[in-house]
C-alpha cells in the first residue's frame, strides 16, 4: 500500500492563540475521501468566536468540501468538528443528522452556486428558511390554518426578522418581486439574509463576492463586517477574491489539494511563500528557493 504523503511542516503563529483559545468552532483531523481521491486531508484548525476565518486555496484545493461536511451536506470519512456555543455547550456536528445543524447547532451556510428558490418572492425566500420556528409554533398541527395566537406571534416574528434583514441588504424594495429576477449581486446578498434569518453563531460563506463588481464587493465587506459587530456572528468564509480576503479576515487557512499549508493573519499567510507557490503552481524545489530567497530579503532589511 502506497504510503500517505507527508504533511507540510507549518511554522506556528504568533497569532495561533487567538483563535485556538476562544474557538467557536475547531476542526480536528479532518478527512474526507470520494473512492480514491482524497478531497480532505487531515486537516486541523479553528475558528475563533467573533472573528472573520478566511478558507482558501487554489481550485479544486476542498474547501467547499470542508463546508459540506461542517454543514452535514457530507459525513466526514474521519475527523471531528466541535462547534462550541455561546452558552458553554459543545456539539460534535459529524454526528448531528444534516438537517439540524442549522436549527440546534445555529450553523448556517451560504452556497456557491446561489440556490433560492427562485419563483417565490424575496420575503418569501425569508419566511421559507425561518420555517422551524414556525413548524414549532405551530404545534406541528394545523394551528396555523386555525389561526391560533402562539402561530400569528411567530409569524409575526419571523416577518419582522425578515424585513429587518431586507433592509439591512437593501432589497426592501424588491420583497415582492421573484428572488429569480433579481441581478446577481442582490441575489448573493439575500443568500446572506436568509442564512442570518436563523439567527446562526457560526454563518459559512461559499464565495459569497463572486461575480461582485468592486462596488458591490465593497458593500459586501461592510456588510460582513456589521454582521460581525452588530450580531456578534462568527464568519467562515471562503472567497477568492483576495481584495476580500486581506481586508476583512482577522484570520486565514490556507488549502492545496486538501492539505493545510498555511494558518495565520492575512499577512503572515500573504508572505507565506508556500502560499505564494500553490498560487502560482511552482514546485517543492521552487517553494524551497523562494522561501531562502524571502529569508535573505528579510535578512537585508533586517526584520
Ligand atoms: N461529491 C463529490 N464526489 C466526488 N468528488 C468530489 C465531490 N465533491 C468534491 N469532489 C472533488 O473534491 C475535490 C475538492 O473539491 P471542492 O469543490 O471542495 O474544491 P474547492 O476548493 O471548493 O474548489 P473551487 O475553488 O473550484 O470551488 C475536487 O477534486 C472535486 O472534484
Ligand atoms: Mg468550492
Amino acid at each position: 500500500m502506497a504510503s500517505p504523503a507527508p504533511q507540510p511542516q507549518l511554522r506556528d503563529s504568533a497569532s495561533a492563540l487567538r483563535w485556538t483559545s476562544n474557538p467557536v468552532l475547531d476542526v480536528r483531523h479532518l478527512t474526507m475521501r470520494f473512492g480514491g481521491l482524497v478531497a480532505v486531508n487531515d486537516l486541523t484548525f479553528q475558528a475563533g468566536r467573533g472573528d472573520i476565518t478566511a478558507l482558501i486555496g487554489p481550485n479544486g484545493a476542498g474547501k467547499t468540501t470542508v463546508f459540506n461536511c461542517i454543514t452535514g451536506f457530507y459525513k466526514p470519512t474521519e475527523g471531528m468538528i466541535r462547534l462550541e456555543k455561546t452558552d458553554g455547550s459543545r456539539l460534535l456536528l459529524e454526528r448531528l443528522p444534516g438537517h439540524s445543524i442549522n436549527w440546534k447547532a445555529k450553523v448556517a451556510r451560504t452556497f456557491q452556486n446561489i440556490r433560492l428558490f427562485s419563483g417565490m418572492t424575496v420575503l418569501e425566500n425569508l419566511l421559507v428558511a425561518q420555517h422551524n420556528p414556525l413548524m414549532l409554533a405551530s404545534g406541528f398541527t394545523f394551528l396555523g390554518v386555525l389561526g391560533a395566537g402562539s402561530y400569528r406571534r411567530a409569524e409575526r416574528e419571523a416577518i419582522d426578522r425578515a424585513t429587518a434583514w431586507l433592509e439591512k441588504v437593501k432589497l426592501i424594495d424588491r420583497a415582492d418581486d421573484p428572488a429569480g429576477d433579481l441581478p446577481y449581486g442582490a441575489q448573493r446578498r439575500l443568500e446572506i439574509a436568509r442564512a442570518m434569518c436563523t439567527e446562526p453563531v457560526l454563518l459559512c460563506l461559499d464565495e459569497p463576492a463572486a461575480g461582485l463588481n468592486p462596488r458591490e464587493s465593497l458593500e459586501l465587506n461592510e456588510l460582513l463586517l456589521s454582521i460581525r459587530q452588530d450580531h456578534g456572528t462568527s464568519i467562515l468564509l471562503i472567497e477568492h477574491d483576495m481584495s476580500v480576503v486581506m481586508e476583512i479576515s482577522d484570520h486565514v487557512v490556507v488549502l492545496d489539494y486538501g492539505t493545510k499549508i498555511s494558518d495565520g493573519t492575512p499577512r503572515e499567510v500573504k508572505d507565506d511563500p508556500r502560499v505564494i507557490a500553490a498560487y502560482l503552481g511552482v514546485d517543492d524545489d521552487e517553494v524551497e528557493k523562494v522561501e531562502a530567497e524571502v529569508e535573505q530579503v528579510q535578512a537585508e532589511v533586517g526584520v
